[in-house]
């Protein structure tokens, strides 16, 4: 009779406990399909708030565009933007209601040349913030199109929060509480999960506490028979549990799982100098020169319009200004004692790619056009220069691949493009049509 008892409660703290679990994981679910349905009332009224193009039906809502937006931003645009406070480029609040997309898609992938084409907003901007270059991105319009749904997202969410300044107006405010609803998900699920977690715990406690109690009052009686005392007596085997083959097994698999894992990670990342940012002897800031002074990159590198490398100045090219400027500063002492010295100074090198890959500057900046910044980043805002890109073989690959040739007024490849256009038609005559991806352009 004890027995049963003891037995049926402890299926009752069995059954307690799964459906405590099921219930946790199917509200987990509920909230993680809630944006679904509001994904719909969202769409139009941002539609009709954003801007012509039918694009904007993609800017807001899906959030996997807005997931991969958020890593786009934060990879490429986060050093010059923020969402609501100006940085180095202006904040972007409401950037989808001051500009259409069929504006954005260009500015982003070239604002000098828009700048240039005399577009009325780009000069004004672009002379507001001190004519200071924002870089070009080799991105897809889809890729611009999911930053932008982030930047929307975002600005959604502060402007949800009481108090926020995010200079939207009231009329849309009315529409932007939806898009909160959308991307704030992902965190309200967190907290639950938290929440159960700790009730969890609270429960476990509990019921340990009343389980060791009615041991307690068992104990007290004694018309128990031998069975029900064993019942009571029975105590947790760890030694049993160690010896189990199946927890032997899970433990092991869970090992090497993870053994596996980091030397994968470890591997991949052999020869990876992505971000790598030495001292520099002397304390020279590509931000004040090229940046605030806007020295033209070739000036100083001399031959990177030119030839396969780009040179570092020698300590000249530092004097014609050095010379007269801040001749009293310590750092620049060290040009003097330098020169003085006959030894050149010891930059320490940055970016260097295997010796068994070719690879040539003016080929890409002179005759494709590419800006400094796709490849380099923002130099022109690093104190200290540091690898921006990764420069490993599917870096190159991926922009052959995407990158159309820059055949404007190049009588090199005049019939090379008729034949593509007869050939492929509509598909962007890019590098990689040009035999840019093929091993011998690169190794040999
Ligand atoms: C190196 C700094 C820098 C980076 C990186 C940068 N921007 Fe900019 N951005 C600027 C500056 C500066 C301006 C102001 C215009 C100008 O001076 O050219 C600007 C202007 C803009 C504007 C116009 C804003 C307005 O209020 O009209 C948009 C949109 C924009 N940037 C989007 C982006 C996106 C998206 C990215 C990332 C893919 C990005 N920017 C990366 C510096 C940057
Ligand atoms: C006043 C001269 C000067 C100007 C202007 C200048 N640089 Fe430099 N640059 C240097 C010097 C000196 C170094 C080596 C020290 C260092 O890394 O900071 C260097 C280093 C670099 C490196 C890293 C080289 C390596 O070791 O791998 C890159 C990339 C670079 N510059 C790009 C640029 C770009 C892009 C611009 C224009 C936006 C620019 N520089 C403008 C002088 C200059
Ligand atoms: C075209 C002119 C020009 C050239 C070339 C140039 N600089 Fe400068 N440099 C400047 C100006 C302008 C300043 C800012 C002076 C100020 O803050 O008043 C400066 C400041 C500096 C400073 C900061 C000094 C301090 O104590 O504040 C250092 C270090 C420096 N330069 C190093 C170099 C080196 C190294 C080279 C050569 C690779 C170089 N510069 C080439 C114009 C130049
Ligand atoms: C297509 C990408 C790309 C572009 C565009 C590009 N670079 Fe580079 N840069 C590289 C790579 C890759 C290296 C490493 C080269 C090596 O190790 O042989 C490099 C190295 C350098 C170096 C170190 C010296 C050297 O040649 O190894 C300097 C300085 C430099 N770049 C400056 C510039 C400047 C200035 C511009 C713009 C005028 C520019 N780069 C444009 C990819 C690029
Ligand atoms: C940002 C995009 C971009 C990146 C990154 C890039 N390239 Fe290129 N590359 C180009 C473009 C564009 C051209 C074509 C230039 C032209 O001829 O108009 C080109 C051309 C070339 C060519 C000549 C191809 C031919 O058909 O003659 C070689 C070789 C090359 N790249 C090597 C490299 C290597 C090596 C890397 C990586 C270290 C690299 N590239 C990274 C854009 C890129
Ligand atoms: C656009 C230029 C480019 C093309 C095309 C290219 N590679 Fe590479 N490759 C590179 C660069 C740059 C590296 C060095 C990357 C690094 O160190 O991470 C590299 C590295 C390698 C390596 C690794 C060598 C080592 O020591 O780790 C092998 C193997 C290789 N390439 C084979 C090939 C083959 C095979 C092809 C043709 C299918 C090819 N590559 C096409 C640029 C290119």
């Amino acid at each position: 009779m004890n027995s049963i008892r003891l037995r049926s409660l402890s299926h009752l703290f069995l059954t307690l406990f799964l459906t405590f679990a099921a219930v946790g994981r199917s509200s987990a679910q509920t909230v993680g399909a809630a944006p679904a349905v509001s994904k719909e009332g969202v769409v139009p009224g941002a539609t009709a708030a954003a801007a012509p193009a039918a694009a904007a039906g993609t800017t807001t809502g899906d959030a996997a565009a807005i997931a991969a937006g958020d890593a786009l931003f934060k990879g490429n645009c986060a050093q010059c933007h923020a969402i609501n406070d100006v940085v180095v480029g202006p904040a972007l609040a409401g950037i989808a209601k001051r500009r259409p997309i069929s504006w954005l898609i260009p500015w982003i992938k070239n604002s000098s040349k828009m700048v240039a084409s005399g577009d009325e907003y780009a000069v004004k901007i672009y002379n507001q913030y001190q004519k200071q270059q924002m870089p070009s991105f080799q991105l897809s319009d889809a890729e611009i199109t999911s930053i932008i749904s982030y930047v929307t997202a975002e600005e959604g969410k502060t402007a949800g929060a009481p108090g926020a300044a995010t200079g939207i107006t009231p009329k849309d405010g009315t529409e932007t509480p939806g898009v909160a609803d959308a991307t704030a998900s992902s965190s309200t699920i967190d907290l639950l999960l938290i929440i159960l977690v700790v009730v969890l715990i609270v429960m476990v406690v509990t019921l340990v506490i009343i389980a060791n109690i009615m041991k307690d009052v068992l104990r007290g009686r004694k018309d128990l028979d031998g069975r029900d005392v064993e019942q009571i007596e029975q105590r947790f085997d760890f030694a049993k549990l160690y010896k189990s083959p199946v927890v032997r097994g899970l433990a092991v698999g869970i090992f090497a799982l993870v053994v596996l894992y980091e030397s994968v990670q470890g591997v991949m990342a052999i020869g990876l100098t992505q971000g790598y940012q030495p001292t520099q002897p002397i304390a020279f800031s590509h931000k004040l020169h090229a940046g605030e002074h806007e020295i033209n990159c070739a000036y100083c590198h001399t031959s990177v319009y030119k030839s396969k490398s780009a040179n570092i100045p020698s300590a000249n090219i530092c004097m014609n200004c050095h010379s007269q400027i801040k001749t009293e500063s310590p750092e620049i002492k060290k040009i003097y004692r330098a020169i003085e010295r006959k030894q050149p100074i010891q930059w320490v090198r940055i970016h260097n790619i295997p010796d068994l890959a070719y690879f040539n500057h003016s080929q890409h900046t002179q005759v494709g056009g590419i800006e400094c910044q796709t490849c380099h980043g923002p130099i022109q805002n690093m104190e200290v220069v540091y690898q921006y890109s990764a420069l490993t073989m599917g870096w190159c690959i991926n922009c052959h691949r995407e990158t159309p040739l820059n055949t404007k007024g190049n009588g090199y490849y005049n019939n090379l493009v008729k034949l593509h256009n007869t050939a492929n038609g509509a598909a962007p005559f890019t590098v990689s049509s040009n035999g840019g991806t093929e091993c011998s352009k690169c190794h040999y």
